[in-house]
This record gives C-alpha cells, sequence and structure tokens, in this order.
C-alpha cells in the first residue's frame, strides 16, 4: 500500500495519521518506509526523537523528499519495502501532487470545523486532477480531533457523507491529549503509557479499516 496523509488544511492531523500509522503498521512485522514530504520536517522530527527513544532503531525507515522526487524516489523504493505511507503538508504543494500521482490511497483528516470543511472542494479538486494520472487512487476522509459533545461531528459527517470524490470513513479519532503526548515522545497512541485506551481504541479501528481497503488495482 502507498498511503498519503494529505489535504489542503494546516493542522488537521495529517503528521499525526502518518506518524501512527507507521509505527503501528511496523509493529505488525511490515516493512514500512515513511515519507516526509513536508518542508517543516515534523515526521523527520517525530523519527529521530524516536530513534533516541528506542536506542537506535525506530522499527521502520524514514526518508526526507521534496517536489517531484516523492514520485520518483517511490517509485523506486517501493520494491524495497511492504507499505509506503508518505506525509505531506498542509498546502496544495508540487509534493502532495506527486505523491497523488503514485499513491494508492489518500486519507484526509478533517476536524469537526467550517474552516476544514471549506476546504472539501479543494480537495475533491486535487483529488480529481490526480486520479487523470493515476484512476486508481481512493481518497478517504474521516474526521480527527472529534468533538466530545454538539452537534459539529453530525455536521461535518453530513458535508463528508454527501461527497462524490471522496469516501467517508466513520471511524473517528477524538481530540485527546495522549495523541500529542505519544508524537513528543517518539511514539504511537497504542504504545504510550499511562495507556489512553479510548485513543488506543480509535486508533485501533481507523487501522483497521485503513488496512481493509483494498487498492483498486486489486
Ligand atoms: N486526535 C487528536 N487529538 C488531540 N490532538 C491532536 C489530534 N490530532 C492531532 N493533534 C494535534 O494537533 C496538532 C496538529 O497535528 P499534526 O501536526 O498531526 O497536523 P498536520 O496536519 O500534520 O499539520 P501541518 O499541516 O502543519 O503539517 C499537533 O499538535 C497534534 O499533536
Ligand atoms: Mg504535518
Amino acid at each position: 500500500m502507498k498511503i498519503v496523509a494529505g489535504g489542503i488544511k494546516g493542522g488537521s492531523g495529517k503528521t499525526t495519521l502518518a506518524a501512527n500509522l507507521a509505527v503501528m503498521r511496523a509493529r505488525e512485522d511490515r516493512d514500512v518506509l515513511l515519507v516526509d514530504a513536508d518542508d517543516q520536517q515534523s515526521a523527520s522530527e517525530f523519527v529521530s526523537l524516536r530513534t533516541e527513544e528506542m536506542d537506535g532503531d525506530p522499527g521502520f525507515t524514514c526518508v526526507r523528499l521534496d517536489g517531484k522526487a516523492v514520485r520518483d524516489q517511490v517509485q523506486r523504493l517501493e520494491n524495497k519495502h511492504d507499505d509506503v505511507i508518505i506525509d505531506t503538508g498542509g498546502r496544495d504543494t508540487t509534493s502532495q501532487r506527486a505523491a497523488l500521482t503514485i499513491a494508492n490511497l489518500l486519507l484526509v483528516p478533517f476536524g469537526p470545523r467550517s474552516l476544514d470543511i471549506w476546504t472539501l472542494e479543494r480537495v475533491e479538486e486535487l483529488v480529481e486532477d490526480a486520479c487523470a494520472v493515476n484512476p486508481d487512487l481512493r481518497a478517504y476522509a474521516f474526521i480527527n480531533r472529534a468533538d466530545h459533545q454538539g452537534n459539529y461531528n453530525q455536521e461535518t459527517r453530513d458535508v463528508l457523507t454527501d461527497s462524490d470524490v471522496v469516501d467517508f470513513i466513520p471511524e473517528t479519532l477524538g481530540n485527546r491529549k495522549s495523541f500529542a503526548i505519544a508524537f513528543d515522545y517518539g511514539q504511537s497512541v497504542v504504545e504510550y503509557t499511562p495507556r489512553d485506551k479510548k485513543a488506543i481504541r480509535e486508533m485501533d479501528a481507523l487501522y483497521d479499516t485503513v488496512f481493509d481497503i483494498v487498492p483498486a488495482s486489486e
């Protein structure tokens, strides 16, 4: 699988998602390549931290790539790994567009906020452009940092399920401090102690759904 954590909105949870998926996949004895395609380099920082914490072995490989190299280098590297997870920046960048020309799956986190939802149309355009060269690309949205209460989650769900271009994954990640704290220790939320059972359950459910999606070409 070649999975892109992407979208147009900054701070939606792309790097948190990419880091958690990479760690969790590697824990299942898969050979994972995490590609940091964001010039902010948060994924690389996560892996540096993780490498220190884990006495030199983060459990997977991480490379930093930029622009069209995201496409070209991933094509060269993909056969050496079981799964490739690509973290992109919070804008419509050449790197993200390059990643989408070769990916099976785009995952787009949306916060339950109108500012996030307003980017859906641009995400749809991005996906349509990518599908013109990569018809096998499948795009999925899910809600990240869901509210504990109120109507915003449902309103966001309604908008996202309405899209003809982006499918909706109903598994949601709540707004939970443990995602941020675990990340700062170079860990996935499923590794971090004290265990946040709700966060682990949510992340496990999202992980299972994502890796159950069969690539369109199969
Ligand atoms: N489910 C969550 N619960 C609580 N905090 C979260 C959650 N997901 C992400 N965060 C926090 O939100 C902030 C932004 O998350 P993250 O860096 O993953 O977003 P991003 O989309 O990669 O941002 P950028 O566009 O800058 O690359 C971080 O501080 C992160 O710890
Ligand atoms: Mg990021």
